[in-house]
């Protein structure tokens, strides 16, 4: 059994209802590809998230707000939890990012990228930025990466 990892946080409701459409579009894959019993889709806050989950997982979603150009506190309070526990022990596993921005998202990537990049995780997909309202467009492209790393793990294709 695999293990797909959304980790997320949220100050209101739109990094929560992306966080949403991602394990939306992970389950509904699973489900079409029969292969429920091939990938648990875990998903947690990032305050209940810890080093032992990363260890756990075989592919991470990291879902977050942009603040004040960089990701939130409780993202860069989970992976500085997680970064010395894992390092050297979650090398090429795939990830993604997925964030809920006023007007611009970039930073709150970038920040996340830096970090991730010294636990050697690999970038699997160009992630979802959510803008502004958000939008069926948007949530749909939540749900296709959700899809995307839950059939690629259940393929071994990701
Ligand atoms: C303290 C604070 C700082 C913010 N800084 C940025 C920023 O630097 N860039 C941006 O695009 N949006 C910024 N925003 C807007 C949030 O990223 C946006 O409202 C986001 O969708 C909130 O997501 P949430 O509802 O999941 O908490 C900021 C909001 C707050 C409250």
């Amino acid at each position: 059994m695999k293990t797909l990892l959304i980790v997320y946080h949220t100050h209101g409701a739109k990094t929560a209802r992306m966080a949403e459409a991602v394990e939306r579009g992970a389950r509904q894959a699973l489900a079409e590809a029969e292969a429920e019993d091939q990938v648990r889709v875990l998903v947690k806050r990032c305050l209940e998230a810890g080093a032992e989950d990363l260890l756990g997982a075989d592919a991470l979603l990291l879902g977050t707000p942009e603040n004040f150009g960089y990701m939130s506190g409780m993202m860069k309070d989970f992976l500085e939890r997680a970064f010395y526990p894992c390092e050297g022990k979650v090398e090429g596993r795939p990830y993604a990012v997925f964030v809920g921005a006023g007007q611009d998202g970039s930073g709150a990537v970038a920040s996340i990228e830096r970090i991730v990049t010294g636990l050697r995780l690999r970038k699997a997909h160009p992630g979802v930025i959510g803008l502004r309202e958000l939008t069926p467009e948007v949530l749909e492209r939540c749900e296709e990466l959700g899809a995307t790393f839950a059939a690629g793990l259940a393929l071994g294709a990701l």
